[in-house]
């Protein structure tokens, strides 16, 4: 079997797991670290045993040569730093979000079409065990036919839980219902529509935002419908988090922090009277661990694996950049919508953040990004101006 070289950028929490997961795989070698914070990078390399740690990427790239490089860092500088690797023609998993904008992404795509590699978004809930089992079950007629998807985020502030959170979520529909073709959703903050003065810079560098409570609906081929909602809870509550596959004859349900919880509803119609009727799916042994280690305990395994089976067979990553774009073009969209008041077809036409040209069309100032932790930034968001 040949071995595949990995390297990762930023070593944060993110970077630190995926580390985990190459070593996990018998056909990847872990060969190198990149982090601009000294301390963070040694710590890694020790963590890790790797003693090739770089603070620059270019030269990390010449010296290591690697065939996959997984981008850890926040969101802000995905674009630039796919870019960077993809130069050189080497294989990319970036964290989720893909990108700020859809310019961003169709660069990032473009780029990896052109070099001939692949390009991966680190949505690795739509790899999980339980969706392999949901659709196996689908496609033996579990639930009849699928005519609606449910979804909620766990109770971020609206804006901030669809970039966040709603990435997973909308991935996860994606990966049941194909490509949307339009979106009609509402932004709201409090009682009122959400307005071009609530536009803010969000969290951990996730780009521009607004909106206290966001509901979306989506329009799927076949007459499929999917809507997701996000708006704060306190205490934000993982047991919200969900994709609720709803057909004919039963309903499917992943629940739970990374959807790692797969339930079954055997019936037309769901009422509460007959909530005993909600049964868990147990997966085997086999079905629900990979190389020893389980989804729950190291889901990025998961995506380590996918990366390494594309490249053996030649064909494109399940969580590609290509699906990625259609889960940032379904947030974009959110947000049209609100603007124009109406549903927006889908792929949107204008690739630049539709809050940015309703700040310029409006005559405001776009405001800069600036780097903020959740909960400093909660607090302050959707007080009037
Ligand atoms: N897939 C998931 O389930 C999941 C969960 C949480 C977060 N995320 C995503 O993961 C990403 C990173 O999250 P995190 O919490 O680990 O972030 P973090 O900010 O704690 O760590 C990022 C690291 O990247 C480094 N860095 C920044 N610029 C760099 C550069 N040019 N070269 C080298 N290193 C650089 C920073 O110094 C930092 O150590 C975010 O995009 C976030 O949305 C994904």
């Amino acid at each position: 079997m040949r071995t595949y070289r990995a390297a990762i950028v930023g070593c944060g929490p993110r970077g630190n797991s995926q580390a985990e997961a190459c070593k996990a795989h018998p056909a990847v070698e872990l060969v190198a670290l990149c982090d601009l914070d000294e301390q963070r990078l040694r710590a890694a390399g020790e963590r890790h045993g790797v003693r090739a740690l770089y603070p620059d990427l270019e030269t990390m790239l010449a010296q290591e040569q690697p065939d996959i490089v997984h981008i850890a860092t926040r969101t802000d500088l995905h674009s630039e730093l796919t870019l960077a690797v993809l130069r050189p023609g080497v294989n990319v998993v970036v964290e989720k979000p893909l990108a700020l904008t859809l310019a961003g992404a169709d660069r990032m795509v473009a780029a990896a079409e052109e070099a001939g590699v692949q390009l991966a978004v680190h949505h690795q809930w739509s790899l999980s065990p339980q969706q392999r089992k949901a659709k196996e079950m689908m496609a033996a007629g579990a639930i009849g036919e699928l005519r609606a998807v449910q979804s909620s985020g766990k109770g971020y502030y609206g804006c901030y839980g669809l970039m966040n959170i709603g990435t997973h979520i909308l991935d996860q529909i994606c990966n049941f219902c194909g490509e949307p073709e339009w979106c009609f959703a509402s932004v709201t903050v409090g009682e009122r529509d959400m307005a071009p003065d609530d536009i803010v810079q969000m969290p951990h560098g996730m780009g521009l935002g607004a909106g206290e409570r966001i509901f979306a609906h989506y329009a799927f081929p076949a007459g499929v419908y999917a809507t997701s909602e996000y708006f704060p809870r306190d205490p934000i509550d993982v047991r919200a988090y969900g994709v609720d596959l709803i057909g004919t004859e039963g309903i499917l349900s992943l629940r739970g922090a990374g959807q790692g919880v797969l339930y079954y509803y055997p019936d037309k119609v769901w009422a509460p009277q007959n909530a005993d009727r909600w049964q868990p799916v147990h997966l085997s042994e086999e079905e629900s661990t990979l190389y020893g280690h389980s989804f729950a305990a190291l889901s990025d395994l998961w995506m380590v694996e996918e990366m390494v089976n594309c490249l053996c067979e030649g064909r494109e990553h399940a969580t590609s950049g290509r699906r990625g774009r259609v889960v940032l073009e379904m947030i974009m969209a959110v947000y049209e919508s609100q603007r124009r008041g109406m549903r927006v077809k889908l792929p949107l036409a204008e690739r630049e953040h539709p809050l940015q040209r309703w700040l310029e069309e409006t005559g405001r100032r776009v405001p800069a990004l600036e780097i903020v932790a959740y909960r400093e930034w909660l607090p302050q968001v959707g007080k009037s101006k």
